[in-house]
């Protein structure tokens, strides 16, 4: 089980080299296919005899790239760009730095890991957790590409466990005292915001972490803040985290229906909230109630409906309604490729994980939110059935990268974060105040070599 790319039989079709049909276009749903055409492509533009150097043992000299052909052709390394995973991740203890503890489990250490594990934030719980398995990790921060910072501000927030201004001022003693941080300003550490705010969570996260991996489901805060905490070329979009109930291997909390069975034609299942798209949907649910299901749900109290309940009512619809709530990212998106619905993605700002290697268009619909209306549910009402099989059958190929299982399975969120992560593995790090000299010494502003370098450390 070295990659995806050596599992490739179970969840998707192999390469090919017919044209693009349409049927070949689910092509682009493949990890492993885009993987292989990176390699080709870099093979054949950089170096023909690129496979002899395929050799792990051989490290040092294959992360360099070199001339060859007597200075005419680069030869670019197969690690990062090459068709396995080849990473090294330092995951940062809770009793090695000073804060990290109230970051993971509130003020007074009270906030059960447990506990925040549940819910569309419990990511934040689940990548640590999967981390600290991973044969990605590494113990020594001298030999790490990558180090993870955990913690667990959205939930220790939401239990009291600590207010904003000590999300803030935690955090930044946290990375003061982190010397490789400070190496490179960032740009090598690792951060995730799993909900609606992302990394805004952490006030002055413009300053501190800008150059920093930041793992969110957050493409954008516009309406609450005016700046987005997300940046595509640096950043990565991860799946919400669906209940494992339904994401798990085996029989799920609900079974999808045949799409016959099905009541209604759409759905949207959850609050108001005083969003506009989300009120022009509970008015058309109004206006065309055998048609588009909008129940006017009770998220507390003895109304609220279970789990199971939940479910039941998001599976009794050929498409699952995804308007923007308060951010523009929503569960019901990952949720509905588990109960078989098709995603009709309301939400303009939206912005979808592993976009390098999936093509959205085989596996939902989005719509303008500025046309909420009849016109909306007549277009959906004239897709025949037959092409609402045939995108729930893609979904149903690439859910696995939704659901966040240990790295023995061939395909989870993991696995489509570590294909991410490997892309931003970087064989230097340097920032504004790092330098370096002529014996590969790395000094700082005052000369003082990086192994010197006394806490805490100066930020940014
Ligand atoms: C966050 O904390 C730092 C360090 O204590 C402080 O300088 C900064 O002003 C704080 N930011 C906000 C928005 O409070
Ligand atoms: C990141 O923060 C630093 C320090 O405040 C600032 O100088 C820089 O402009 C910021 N960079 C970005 C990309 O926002
Ligand atoms: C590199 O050179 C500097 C300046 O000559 C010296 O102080 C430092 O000890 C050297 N480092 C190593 C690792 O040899």
């Amino acid at each position: 089980m070295g990659s995806l790319h050596n599992n490739k039989s179970r969840i998707f079709t192999p390469y090919n080299h017919t044209p693009c049909t349409r049927t070949h276009q689910i092509g682009a749903l493949l990890l492993v296919t885009a993987t292989f055409f990176l390699t080709r492509l870099f093979d054949q533009s950089f170096s023909p005899c690129h496979y002899s150097s395929l050799n792990l043992g051989g490290q040092l000299q294959q992360n360099l790239v070199r001339l060859s052909d007597g200075g005419r052709s680069l030869s670019w390394p197969e690690r990062g760009y090459g068709s396995y995973l080849f990473l090294k991740i330092y995951v940062y203890d809770e009793n090695e730095i000073d804060g990290l503890k109230s970051l993971l489990y509130g003020r007074d250490g009270t906030i059960s890991a447990d506990s925040c594990l549940k819910g569309q934030w419990g990511t934040q719980v689940k990548i640590h957790k999967l981390l600290v398995q991973s044969r990605f990790r590494t113990r020594k921060k001298e030999e790490a590409d990558l180090f993870f910072v955990p913690a667990y501000p959205k939930c220790v927030r939401m239990m009291g466990g600590l207010n904003d201004k000590e999300i803030n001022q935690t955090y930044v003693k946290v990375l003061s005292q982190m010397p490789y941080f400070r190496r490179s300003g960032g740009r090598d550490h690792i951060f995730v915001f799993p909900s609606g705010a992302g990394a805004h969570l952490f006030r002055s996260w413009a300053t501190y972490i800008n150059r920093s991996i930041i793992l969110t489901p957050e493409g954008d805060r516009t309406d609450k803040r005016d700046t987005s905490a997300f940046n595509t070329w640096k950043d990565i979009i991860i799946p919400g985290n669906v209940d494992d109930g339904m994401t798990k291997l085996g029989p799920t909390l609900i079974q999808p229906l045949p799409l016959s069975k099905r009541k209604y034609l759409a759905n949207y299942l959850g609050r108001a909230q005083g969003k506009v798209g989300r009120l022009q949907l509970i008015d058309l649910s109004k206006q065309y109630p055998d048609k588009l299901e909008s129940p006017d749900l009770k998220f507390k109290g003895p109304e609220k409906l279970g789990r199971v309940e939940y479910f039941q009512h998001l599976h009794n619809a050929k498409f699952c309604l995804a308007p923007r709530g308060e951010s523009s990212w929503t569960l019901r998106f990952y949720e509905s490729f588990f109960v078989e619905c098709v995603p009709v993605i309301l939400s303009d700002e939206a912005e979808f994980p592993f976009q390098n290697v999936i093509d959205y268009t085989q596996i939902s619909i989005k719509w303008p939110s500025t046309r909420i209306g009849p016109e909306l549910l007549e277009y959906l009402a004239s897709i025949p059935d037959a092409e609402v099989e045939r995108m729930i059958a893609h979904g149903r190929q690439v859910r696995c990268l939704w659901a966040y299982a240990p790295e023995s399975e061939p395909c989870s969120a993991m696995q489509g974060i570590m294909w991410e992560l490997q892309r931003k593995v970087r064989q230097f790090h340097q920032s504004a105040e790092t330098f370096w000299l002529h014996n590969g010494s790395i000094v700082n502003r005052d000369l003082v070599e990086f192994t010197n370098w006394k806490l805490p450390m100066r930020l940014p």
